[in-house]
């Protein structure tokens, strides 16, 4: 099938590679004609696994093309939209502005198809009750059917969250009637869908909740278990043996139930914000109250870390703290909101020297922060700290070995913020180890590593 994606930022030029590696012929749109360049030139913006590969196959089979000129999309017969819809700049609400101009200027070359059927997709996280505004415009020209299909996918694991969904989620006009817009939606993820994953049909508002709840659902398993990591500080208990037993109950399970420092990225933060703005729109916004709280404890572990860093050194001014990590997780080059970075400026600010290392976030962090001091290697940011703050676990820095981490080091501090190295190893080779939610050593579990006593 000929296929459109309009907006190929992260989810939009995932989603163009994944369809024509499902054999559809796909045309790409952005206004941002740099990125258009380089995804026609087979550079991927932005570190995924699986990414660059598959739009390199994409683009070898001529199956993908990438524009700027809505002309460019006449003929395909279903438009996905990928607008990114970020928080706006004056409250907690989605800026829906792309969205609507990204319509607006397809609507125009809709009826070059002739009262043939078009199906328009879209898959931005929108507020409930923008599809049905959408399909009012859309609908009005002949032929033409709206879905609402939002994406569930994670990066790092976008690719295969593209092409092997937990679930597809269709948002329609009226959902007895089924209808065009279902089968030729089916049509085009034909592959997907007869790899048994379960399909559902639903209005256009249940849809657009659907996705809503789900981050909102992720992001409060998060807080919870940062809450009873407040709760452990308090106590001397440790969070991670909550979690563990926690999780161990099928009906909690043990996904996302990692304390630490807390979720960032471009989704969680902004979404959430985003639902309880729609919330109190419609009259609603006691039935999302908590999630100003789930906001507020992702917010307050980021200070709790700052907190931690001068319990351990006393008056930041002057003191040199390596940052591992810059993105908002692992696999990831992606920075928008994250932990990491935030954590950086607030030591930046208190007057520390902070050295900040990622392996492949580096550039971003450095656009997003003026000032910032970065170095691409872990062993040379890691030479002459006073203190090392594991904030994105990437898998080199969870694989750290301790005694050859503490020979770099000028002094073997360690404040773990996602909670993912073993304190006795690490107290053990000699370091005051601190991690968010877990008890500090009796001093008694302080075994001074003989090979420090060089150093
Ligand atoms: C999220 C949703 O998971 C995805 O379904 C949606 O489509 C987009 O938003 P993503 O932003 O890629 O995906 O990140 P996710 O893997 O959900 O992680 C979000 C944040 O939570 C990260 O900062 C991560 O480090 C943090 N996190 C995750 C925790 O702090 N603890 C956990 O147990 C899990």
């Amino acid at each position: 099938m000929k296929l459109s994606v309009i907006g190929v930022g992260y989810l939009g030029a995932v989603h163009a590679a994944s369809m024509a590696e499902l054999g559809h012929e796909v045309i790409g749109l952005d206004v941002d004609a740099r990125r258009i360049e380089q995804l026609s030139a087979g550079e991927a913006p932005f570190h995924e696994p699986g990414f660059a590969e598959i739009l390199a196959r994409g683009l070898a089979s001529g199956r993908l093309h990438f524009t700027t000129d809505y002309a460019d999309l006449a003929d395909a017969e279903v438009h996905f939209l990928g607008l990114g819809t970020p928080q706006r700049a004056d409250g907690f609400g989605a800026d829906l502005s792309h969205l609507h101009a990204a319509v607006d200027s397809l609507a125009a070359v809709l009826p070059a198809r002739d009262g043939a059927a078009t199906l328009v997709v879209g898959k931005s996280t929108v507020p409930a009750g923008t599809a049905r505004g959408l399909a009012e415009s859309l609908e009005r020209v002949d032929g033409v059917h709206l879905v609402w299909n939002p994406e569930f996918l994670r990066e790092g694991f976008a690719v295969q969250d593209t092409l092997e969904p937990d679930r597809v989620v269709y948002g329609v006009r009226d959902p007895d009637a089924g209808g065009t817009e279902v089968e030729m939606l089916d049509a085009v993820y034909a592959q997907i869908l007869e790899g048994g994953v379960q399909r559902l049909v639903m209005g256009f508002e249940t849809a657009e909740l659907v996705k809503v709840s789900a981050n909102a659902f992720l992001a409060t398993k998060i807080s919870f278990i940062n809450a009873m990591a407040e709760l452990c500080e308090a106590t001397g208990a440790d969070v991670t043996d909550i979690s563990r037993a926690l999780g161990m109950d099928d009906r909690i399970g043990n996904k996302f139930l990692r304390s630490g420092v807390g979720f960032g990225g471009g989704c969680l933060p902004k979404d959430i914000r985003a639902f309880i703005a729609s919330a109190e729109d419609l009259g609603a916004g006691q039935a999302l109250g908590f999630l100003r709280e789930v906001d507020a404890v992702n917010q307050r572990r980021r200070v709790r870390v700052v907190e931690l860093a001068r319990e351990m050194l006393g008056p930041l001014r002057g003191r040199r703290i390596t940052v591992l990590g810059a993105a908002f997780k692992p696999d990831s080059d992606d920075v928008r909101d994250s932990p990491a970075l935030e954590v950086a400026s607030r030591l930046m600010a208190s007057g520390a020297h902070v050295t900040v290392t990622d392996p492949e976030a580096l550039a971003n962090a450095e656009r997003r922060i003026e000032g910032l001091v970065t170095e691409a290697d872990a062993s040379e940011a890691l030479r002459g700290a006073e203190l090392v703050l594991l904030l994105t676990e990437w898998r080199e820095y969870r694989d750290l070995d301790p005694i050859a981490t503490a020979r770099l080091v000028a002094a073997p501090r360690i404040i773990d913020g996602r909670t993912v190295l073993t304190p006795r190893d690490w107290r053990a080779a000699g370091w005051e180890f601190r991690a968010l939610g877990r008890p500090e050593a009796p001093v008694a579990d302080h075994v001074p590593d003989p090979e420090l006593a060089l150093f």
